[in-house]
């Protein structure tokens, strides 16, 4: 409703022929900045977190959420958060097989939480709103790693918050590896040719204060017309070999972004959210909505600059809706700087990693859900309901069906899935491994198939929602629990539990 509301006025300001508001909020609703930006900054890289064995055997590592003030060059000092540091986080990396645990002290004066999103592990080590970390608390979630490599991250999820706090800067990666992806020969030298690249769009105040986007027409929250690389505004990367490898994260609130060269090279797509593909897909575009992941590896020539750029993402929405959700949009992301003298990279292999298909026929339940304005299933997030009760150990069908016009993702905690089917089609090549977070397009229902192995908790829920994050706070959101055959679901913790300073 308040997105149409929102777009309604943005009309009724441009029908107002001759209004200088009309024109300027016409006008500022597009943002290209292609050969505008100087690339005068080196990309800074997060570090990788420090981590420790403890007594039993556990890799354990220290986050907390901290405020801090970060000049990025736009008017003044901003004020931000960051974990362990400013803006962002520290990348947290382990591996398959270990047992991690995660000290999470709460700095910043209110509750927050921090969600594992990718991750395989019990509901109530997820971190979702049933998390929450009061100010001044420590929270130690520990788990076993038990999923393929892969480029992971993690946030906050506070219900009615998330928003906002991953937009003043909580948000870190979290890469696993295991022994297959180790014998590859991928670019793997972290922060040298195997390069993180947390990509967010903010917009500032004169003053240097985000602008929080209150004012956004579109409905989905802020859209930012300048884009942070890892906290660094106009990167550039200098590359030392004929291959680096990218690993792309959508960390912005809303916008979703089209990835590809300025020159229309094409890269090899090697992994998606969840991993690494069967085999690399050759491609010059890859969309990434909020919160989706994709990796890959760019072949570079000797002393040549090229520009990773975003380009406007095709994603099925009408002009109005395309335009003021940041559809129309064009950003140079990043600078890649090769080497005058390249060294040597091995060709990208033709075998990646095997993903076993889930079979549809041994599927036990086909779930839908329609989501339109912040409902799912016609119903908003209620933190004391559980939506829908999955058996361990079974395969479960989802049907997944946009019915509005405004853009809406999908994704699911606890698992990783595959992607069945695209409005009944064999899904592209990108969609064809693991994956979590989706973007949707109207009346283009997407059929995905998850495995949900173990981790039974009838009290405690996992949550599925659209991962634009305004929507999520409005409710976007639901919760299914993973029971033993033939046990009842339970009681979430009472809404609002550890939820203090909420409104
Ligand atoms: Cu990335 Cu439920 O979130
Ligand atoms: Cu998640
Ligand atoms: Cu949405």
């Amino acid at each position: 409703m308040k997105a149409l509301v929102g777009m309604l006025a943005g009309v009724l300001l441009l029908c107002g022929a001759g209004s200088a508001v009309g024109v300027r909020v016409w006008t500022s609703a597009v943002v290209d900045t292609r050969g505008k930006v100087d690339f005068v900054n080196r990309l800074a890289v997060p570090p990788l977190a420090q981590s420790r064995i403890d007594e039993r055997g556990r890799r354990v590592f220290d986050l907390r959420a901290q405020p801090g003030r970060r000049d990025f060059g736009r008017g003044g000092p901003t004020p931000t958060w960051g974990y362990n540091g400013d803006y962002l986080g520290p990348t947290l990396r382990a591996k398959r097989g270990e047992e991690v645990l995660v000290n999470v002290a709460n700095g910043i004066g209110e509750p927050t939480s921090v969600h594992w999103h990718g991750m395989h592990l019990p509901a109530a080590m997820d971190g979702g709103p049933h998390q929450m970390v009061a100010p001044g608390a420590t929270w130690s979630p520990h788990w076993r790693v038990d999923q393929p490599a892969a480029t992971l991250w993690y946030h906050p999820h506070p219900h009615g918050e998330t928003e906002q706090h991953v937009y003043r800067g909580l948000a870190g990666m979290f890469i696993l590896d295991d022994d297959e992806s180790a014998r590859l020969d991928l670019p793997r030298r972290y922060g040298v040719d195997d390069i993180p690249l947390i990509v967010q769009d903010r917009a500032f105040e004169s003053d240097g204060r985000f602008d929080d986007g209150t004012g956004e027409l579109g409905g989905i929250g802020i859209l930012g017309d300048t884009l942070l690389v890892n906290g660094t505004v106009a990167p550039y990367l200098d590359v030392p070999g004929e291959r680096v490898r990218l690993r792309l994260l959508n960390g912005s609130n809303a916008r979703t972004y089209d990835f590809g060269l300025a020159d229309n090279r094409s890269f090899a797509l090697v992994g998606t959210d969840g991993g690494l593909l069967t085999a690399p897909h050759q491609t010059r575009r890859i969309r990434l909505s909020p919160g989706e992941r994709a990796e890959i590896v760019v072949s570079m020539r000797p002393a040549e600059r090229v520009t990773l750029r975003s380009y406007p993402p095709e994603s099925g929405l009408d002009f109005f809706n395309r335009r003021f959700t940041g559809g129309s949009d064009t950003f140079d992301v990043l600078q890649l700087r090769a080497a005058g003298t390249l060294q040597p990279s091995p060709e990208v292999p033709t075998r990646l990693a095997p993903i076993e298909r889930l079979d549809p026929a041994s599927a036990t339940t086909t779930r839908r859900f329609d989501l339109a304005g912040r409902d799912i299933n016609g119903r908003r997030m209620d933190l004391g309901r559980i939506d829908a009760v999955v058996t361990r150990d079974s395969t479960e069908i989802w049907e997944i069906n946009k019915v509005d016009g405004t853009p809406h993702s999908f994704h699911v905690h606890d698992v990783q899935f595959q992607v069945l089917s695209v409005a009944g089609r064999e899904p592209p090549p990108e969609l064809r491994g693991w994956k979590d977070t989706i973007l949707l397009e109207a009346r283009r229902p997407v059929r995905i198939i998850a495995r949900f192995a173990d981790y039974a908790d009838p009290d405690m829920p996992y949550m599925f929602h659209c991962h634009l994050l305004r929507h999520e706070d409005q409710g976007m959101m639901g919760q299914f629990v993973v029971v033993e055959p033939g046990q009842r679901p339970g009681r979430p913790p009472a809404a609002g539990a550890g939820h203090a300073g909420h409104g």
